[in-house]
């Protein structure tokens, strides 16, 4: 086997990648929290929900083994390293083009980050969705995460719609009767 890189000097590791099983499922929400931190110190409107462990661990449960979904983690030992979530979707009949694949997270740990396991884990997205006849990938990432939209570019992404928000204020007025 050829070892592809090494994170720390003098070490060589090539993790492992692997879908999740039940049992994985600490794996799963441990990288889940530090995605989300993350993502909430980047917009604090993703902060994670109180019960955001119990909903994780519901939905994990009942999709992680269905082909309609892909757990894939990234392991060095018995440390998960990395994660990236996939599911088909389905849009209204209304359009021609509804069917694709939302890369719904991809996390790699930090003491992982530009080692090449991001694009082992892109890599084998792509083929789940190519083996699923998928046309196409879409995912969602915030503006100011530059490192990731640089990473998604690099790996063939562009972007095609964005997002606006108009933030309200907690009392508004209005002359109709809603
Ligand atoms: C986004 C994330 C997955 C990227 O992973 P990474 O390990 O940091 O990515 P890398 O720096 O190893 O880049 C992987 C490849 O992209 C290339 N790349 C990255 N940024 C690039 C840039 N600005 N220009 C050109 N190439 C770039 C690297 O050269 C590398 O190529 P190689 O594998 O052929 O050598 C990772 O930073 C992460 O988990 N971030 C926190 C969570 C997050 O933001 N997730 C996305 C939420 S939508």
């Amino acid at each position: 086997m050829t070892l592809q890189y090494s994170p720390v000097p003098g070490v060589q590791v090539q993790p492992h990648l692997l879908p999740a099983r039940q049992a994985d499922f600490e794996a799963v929400a441990t990288l889940f929290r530090e995605l989300h931190q993350q993502n909430a110190s980047l917009d604090a409107r993703f902060t994670l929900a109180e019960n955001w462990r119990q909903v994780l661990e519901e939905q994990f449960r009942r999709t992680c083994s269905q082909s309609s979904s892909l757990w894939l983690l990234a392991w060095v030992g018995k440390k998960p390293v990395g994660l990236i979530m996939l599911e088909n979707h389905l849009d209204s009949p209304l359009f021609r083009h509804r069917s694709w694949v939302e890369l719904v997270a991809l996390y790699v740990r930090v003491a992982y980050s530009g080692t090449g396991l991001a694009r082992r884990l892109m890599d084998e997205a792509r083929l789940w969705a190519a083996a699923r006849k998928a046309e196409r990938m879409q995912l969602y990432v915030t503006t100011s995460n530059e490192h990731a939209r640089a990473f998604y570019r690099y790996c063939g992404w562009k972007p095609v719609q964005e997002i606006w928000r108009l933030e309200l204020p907690a009392k508004a007025t209005s002359d109709i009767a809603w």
